[in-house]
């Protein structure tokens, strides 16, 4: 095993020397074929005066050449141009700029990179429309292959994707990209990242997709994703996050994902999944720290699944029908929870005190539920959650004026919180009155104080 790391220490050291020799090592067409590429990304820099020399011994940052076969005395190996990153990233990544003009030069400029293992482009194709097609040339040698914020990037995934077979990362995020998953995408078995993020995808998801064994990461957030998760999605063992936010998903969230043992990010936030009830086996996903689910159709009280998810520091439940109680278990496990959004449900009861040992709590959304009493917090809680506690929308729960001067001083939202009366603070306080009660709830009322004074 330690072979490997050794080779490539190997192979590190020759490159370097071979560059401090510099030998003459790029051919003459991959040398070309960068200046035309960096010439279409960016007319503004004279490339060729700027760096005029064999590519492999001065490059712009993001331009690597490597050895595609390991040299030996005898014979050295051939150089390549083997990573290519464009657009500037940050001073500690600064890949050659586009301009707004951005675009390729031919539809064929990639097959003149045969070694390439990683290409990257960040923020280059923004105004003018560039077509994704030209990249269906990059051959078996990609590893990598990544488009962050190209919003003119078009197109759509080919057939031709399946011939990526080295392909580890496929990053495609704030494009223009539309169409489906081309079924080709289920043969790329060594994929570990597949981020489609932020595009106009839309389709069903292959079943085959199950083949990815090897994937940790699958992002296919905020596109126009549809139809039923396939049952085979639980296949995907060594799924790390699963993000398939902000599609149009429908159906049930399959039983099978139980088996996602590894999971530490589950969003399925705003599509229409529709289980009754908030599906009970989350709690096996033991690794889970973000849970996402708001914005689906569940109903159902919350279970009481929170025991074995210890380690979960955030939960969206925002509007997805749950009714009942707020289980007073998620603030006794929880203890590493910072974001708990439970609003535009039908929450009623009490809200349960023991919420308040959470002490990373940073956002408690209750807003928008049928909450009742007296919200339970003290000053000090109030203090440090400030104005990301957020409780309005419930008409039958009152606020310690103590606990209002808190909310006032951090900015929290104050207008909608009524002041709890004496009588809510007494421990003998079982019905709250508002102005807007019943007859009936007036005559328990009375019944109270005459209990009350009874009992004084
Ligand atoms: C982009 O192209 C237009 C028209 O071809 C030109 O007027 C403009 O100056 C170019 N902008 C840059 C930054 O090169
Ligand atoms: C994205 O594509 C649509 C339809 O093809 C087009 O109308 C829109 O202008 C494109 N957006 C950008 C930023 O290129
Ligand atoms: C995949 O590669 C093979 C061999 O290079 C080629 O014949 C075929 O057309 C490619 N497939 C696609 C869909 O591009
Ligand atoms: C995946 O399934 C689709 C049909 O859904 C099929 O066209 C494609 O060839 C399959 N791909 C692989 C790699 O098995
Ligand atoms: C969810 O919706 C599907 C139709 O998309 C329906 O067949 C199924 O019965 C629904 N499930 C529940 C639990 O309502
Ligand atoms: C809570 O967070 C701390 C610090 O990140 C971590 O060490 C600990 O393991 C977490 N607790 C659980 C139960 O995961
Ligand atoms: C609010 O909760 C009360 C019980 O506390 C219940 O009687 C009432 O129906 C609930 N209202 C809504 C709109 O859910």
């Amino acid at each position: 095993m330690a072979i490997l790391p050794l080779t490539f220490f190997i192979s590190f050291l020759i490159t370097q020397l071979a560059i401090t020799n510099s030998q003459p090592i790029l051919n003459s067409v991959e040398q070309e074929s960068v200046y035309r590429v960096l010439d279409s990304l960016n007319s503004d820099i004279q490339w060729r005066s700027l760096f005029p020399d064999d590519l492999c011994s001065s490059a712009p940052h993001g331009v690597v050449c490597g050895y595609t076969t390991l040299p030996t005395a005898t014979e050295p190996g051939s150089v390549n141009i083997i990573e290519l990153n464009f657009g500037y990233v940050s001073d500690h990544n600064p890949n050659p700029p586009c301009n707004p003009n951005s675009t390729l030069p031919d539809p064929v400029i990639f097959s003149s990179f045969p070694y390439l293992r990683k290409l990257f482009f960040y923020n280059c194709f923004t105004t003018r429309p560039v077509s994704l097609d030209p990249f269906s040339s990059l051959g078996s040698s990609l590893e990598e292959l990544v488009f962050v914020e190209n919003p003119s990037l078009f197109g759509s995934l080919t057939g031709s994707i399946g011939n990526m077979t080295s392909l580890k990362r496929l990053v495609i995020t704030g494009t223009n990209v539309s169409g489906e998953i081309p079924g080709g995408f289920g043969g790329l078995l060594n994929l570990e990242e597949a981020t489609l993020s932020r595009n106009r995808f839309t389709g069903t998801l292959p079943e085959n997709l199950s083949n990815l064994k090897n994937l940790k990461i699958l992002d296919l957030s905020r596109n126009g994703f549809s139809g039923k998760l396939p049952a085979t999605i639980g296949e995907l063992r060594n799924l790390i996050k699963l993000d398939l936010g902000m599609n149009l998903f429908s159906g049930e969230i399959p039983g099978s994902m139980k088996k996602l043992r590894f999971l530490e990010l589950l969003d399925l936030s705003y599509n229409g999944f529709n289980n009754s009830g908030i599906p009970i086996f989350l709690s096996e996903m033991r690794k889970l720290k973000g849970l996402y689910l708001s914005g689906n159709e569940f109903g159902g009280v919350i279970p009481d699944i929170w025991k074995n998810l210890r380690g979960i520091n955030g939960i969206g439940l925002s509007g997805v029908g749950v009714f009942g109680n707020i289980p007073s278990s998620i603030g006794v496990f929880l203890g590493n929870l910072t974001y708990l959004g439970l609003d535009n449900n039908h929450l009623s009861g009490g809200v349960p005190l023991e919420l308040e040992r959470l002490s990373m709590l940073n956002e408690l959304n209750l807003k928008n539920n049928n909450l009742s009493g007296r919200l339970p917090f003290s000053n000090k809680f109030v203090s440090r959650v400030g104005r990301k506690l957020r409780v309005e929308g419930n008409p039958e729960l009152c606020v310690d004026v103590g606990v209002i001067k808190s909310f006032y001083k951090v900015g929290g939202s104050l207008d909608e919180l009524k002041v709890c009366n004496r009588l809510e603070n007494s421990r003998f306080a079982l019905v709250h009155v508002s102005s807007s009660s019943l007859v009936a709830h007036q005559f328990v009322y009375l019944v109270m104080v005459f209990l009350l004074v009874l009992i004084m």
